[in-house]
């Protein structure tokens, strides 16, 4: 039905029932209208609808009332807006809840997550998996064929308020049969697990709890394997509903808003059951709960407090255009209210934001929402429209990106020279075996995409079953576990490779390699580690590079080179290790250093590099570069870059945007 085409749209989050008129239907239907033409004015095409309206769907158990929907989509229908239509599972309403109160998600430390909010169910649990299939299957059989809905969306944010992982009942049964599935037999688990440390040996698979509330922490390997199986579950979740819209609405894409800076599953296999994998951007509320994250630097945050980080978004959307068809389902359009502060965007912010998405190949920028809420949870969250209907600084935005579109036909995004290998199970073997309670493995990965773009770089984020063919440049930060169908394209691959640090330190059962780390990358980088230098963010070690004086911070190896050593540490360890084509970067060094590291790669495999000012970036979407301004002053485009100017010029204004049509 809606077939991808480059040309990127715009849409709008939107909750009709939200603005019903208790006294009198006829009046919430002309609000809708109101709403629909103004949308339709704005120069949005897409609204999406229904994810959180379980309880007026259906009020108490099998008693649909559809009126009010079905009315709603027949006046978005007419205005000509395309629906993004959603199943409501993410607000199972309470007499769910009070049929099965066992469906409830337990945290880590016991307790249960309550009715009163949201997302209050486990995925573990087999009665509310039926519950949703059953919803699902009557959104679907609804609305599946209505020729207005062009898209689905699952859920929502699976896992959002930490609720991907819960440790009740019935998550234990199901831990128990995965593992005796996984491991056959018990003895295959405790050699693999190491259960022999500290005799925790099992005799049976029906002995093995939930890894929580243990004296000290849970054997690692055996966290690991919990948080395996709960990838497992959120697919299955997933995969249900998506079976079920699949079978009523053929041939329109599935989607699901995945959230940045968010591990507790791998999304990689819940994108491969769709087609559109999106994501919900919130620069400045990511920008303030990353500070609680070490090493984000405070000259950064307080330059770009109105902006956000300059790379946090361009990452994400380099990571799920790399699962799917890159969506944005929902786009900040001015303060939030759930980060730790919520300031205003900078002016212009909106409209960046929207042309950044779109310069990493966005088919669709949709804003969170259309009108600020009156009541309940976000009433301080801003939408495009204040509470009375005065449209907000956002509005007026994203009619602008909406007027640029309609007059700038643009080329499908195509393949990056440069692949960064990114992979949830190295965050989750991070996490649980940081070593130093600074190490921070989205950071880690976050500096190195950084320092690229710091070079006019653009990349793809792939996983470590990727294709790496035909990159020049394959970067693997912090990659803990190398897999042997990634050592053996990493073997074959004529890219320049750029390990480390903290790369192929664990095997896939979470044990040391046999060889040492980096394990498989030895041959191809030319070095073994010995010795971990894992410091307090607060004390680095002063280091210099060719030529370059900076820090290493956070983590430091020290070992065995077989091959070319550059750069030292104050205490006399190298820095970097060069091999045929492999490199290793042995710890984390700081933004000059490692910008000069990261260039010299980028020469040494052919890319030409632009030297950009701090806070400007660019990304190539075909024959276009779309430069995005994140810092508080002008910037400009260095005379390296030349061709013609579509939109902005050279010098870009603060929270500014030049699209530039190459030579
Ligand atoms: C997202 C969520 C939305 C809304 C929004 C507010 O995480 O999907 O429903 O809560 O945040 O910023």
């Amino acid at each position: 039905m809606s077939a991808p085409t480059p040309q990127p749209s715009l849409g709008v989050c939107y909750y009709p029932e939200h603005w019903t008129d208790s006294q009198s239907e006829s009046q919430s239907e002309a609000q809708w209208k109101d709403d629909a033409a103004a949308m339709v004015a704005a120069g949005i095409t897409w609204v999406r609808i229904g994810e959180f309206c379980w309880s007026r769907i259906e009020a108490t158990p099998g008693e649909f009332t559809w009126g009010w929907l079905d009315r709603a989509v027949e006046i978005l229908a007419a205005a000509g807006l395309k629906i993004v239509m959603c199943t409501p599972t993410a607000t199972p309403p309470k007499w769910v809840v009070d049929k099965m109160p066992d469906m409830i998600a337990i945290d880590a430390s016991g307790a249960p997550r309550k009715f009163g909010s949201r997302r209050h169910y486990s995925f573990a649990h087999q009665g509310y998996l039926q519950e949703c299939k059953r919803i699902t299957k009557a959104v679907a059989e609804r609305y599946g064929a209505h020729p207005a809905v062009h898209a689905w969306q699952t859920d929502n944010e699976y896992g959002c308020h930490d609720t991907a992982i819960s440790y009740c009942q019935a998550a234990q049964y199901g831990f128990q049969q995965w593992l005796a599935d996984r491991y056959q037999t018990i003895t295959a688990l405790n050699n693999a697990w190491g259960n022999v440390f500290w005799s925790m040996e099992y005799t049976d698979f029906d002995q093995i709890e939930l890894p929580n509330l243990t004296v000290t922490e849970a054997n690692p390997a055996h966290a690991m394997d919990f948080r395996r199986f709960n990838t497992d579950l959120v697919v299955a979740f997933n995969r249900a509903q998506v079976d079920i819209i699949r079978q009523h609405s053929p041939d329109r894409p599935i989607s699901h808003n995945f959230m940045g800076d968010f591990n507790q599953f791998d999304h990689r296999p819940v994108a491969a059951d769709l087609e559109i994998a999106a994501w919900d951007s919130y620069p400045l509320g990511m920008l303030q709960n990353m500070q609680l994250n070490a090493r984000l630097d405070e000259t950064l945050h307080r330059d770009c407090l109105r902006t956000g980080d300059p790379d946090f978004q361009a990452f994400h959307h380099d990571l799920y255009r790399g699962m799917g068809r890159l969506w944005v389902m929902e786009q900040q359009p001015g303060p939030v209210n759930w980060a730790r502060t919520n300031v205003i965007p900078a002016d212009g912010a909106v409209r960046m934001w929207s042309w950044e998405a779109i310069a990493h190949g966005a088919e669709v920028v949709s804003y969170f929402r259309w009108r600020q809420a009156p009541f309940a949870q976000e009433q301080m969250h801003a939408g495009l429209n204040l509470r009375d209907g005065t449209p907000a600084v956002g509005l007026a935005e994203a009619s602008q990106v909406a007027q640029e579109l309609a007059t700038l036909p643009l080329p499908a995004t195509t393949r990056a020279d440069i692949a960064l290998v990114h992979d949830y199970q190295a965050d989750w073997m991070s996490e649980l075996d940081g070593q130093t309670e600074d190490y921070h493995y989205l950071r880690l990965i976050l500096d190195m995409y950084r320092a690229v773009r710091q070079h006019g770089g653009s990349l793809d984020v792939l996983g470590p079953n990727d294709d790496l063919s035909g990159y020049k440049l394959i970067l693997l930060p912090g990659l803990m576990h190398v897999n042997a169908n990634l050592a053996a394209q990493l073997n074959n691959s004529d890219a320049v490779i750029l390990a480390g640090p903290r790369s192929g330190a664990k095997t896939e059962t979470f044990q040391l390699p046999e060889n040492l780390a980096p394990g498989p990358l030895q041959d191809i980088v030319g070095f073994t580690a010995t010795r971990i230098d894992a410091l307090p963010a607060k004390f680095p070690i002063e280091a210099e590079w060719n030529g370059i004086t900076g820090t290493i911070s956070i983590w430091h190896e020290r070992g065995v080179a077989t091959a070319e050593t550059t750069g030292a540490t104050a205490l006399g360890d190298p820095i970097l290790v060069t091999s045929n084509h492999g490199r290793y970067l042995t710890g984390w060094p700081d933004e000059a250093l490692l910008r000069g590291i990261i260039g010299d790669s980028m020469q040494a495999a052919g890319i030409l590099l632009h030297e950009m000012p701090r806070y400007l970036r660019l990304r190539r979407r075909g024959g276009y570069l779309i430069c995005t301004n994140y810092g508080p002053d002008p910037a400009e485009i260095p005379q390296s870059i030349t061709g013609t100017f579509h939109i902005g010029g050279r010098v870009v204004p603060p929270a500014g945007v030049s699209v530039i049509e190459t030579d």
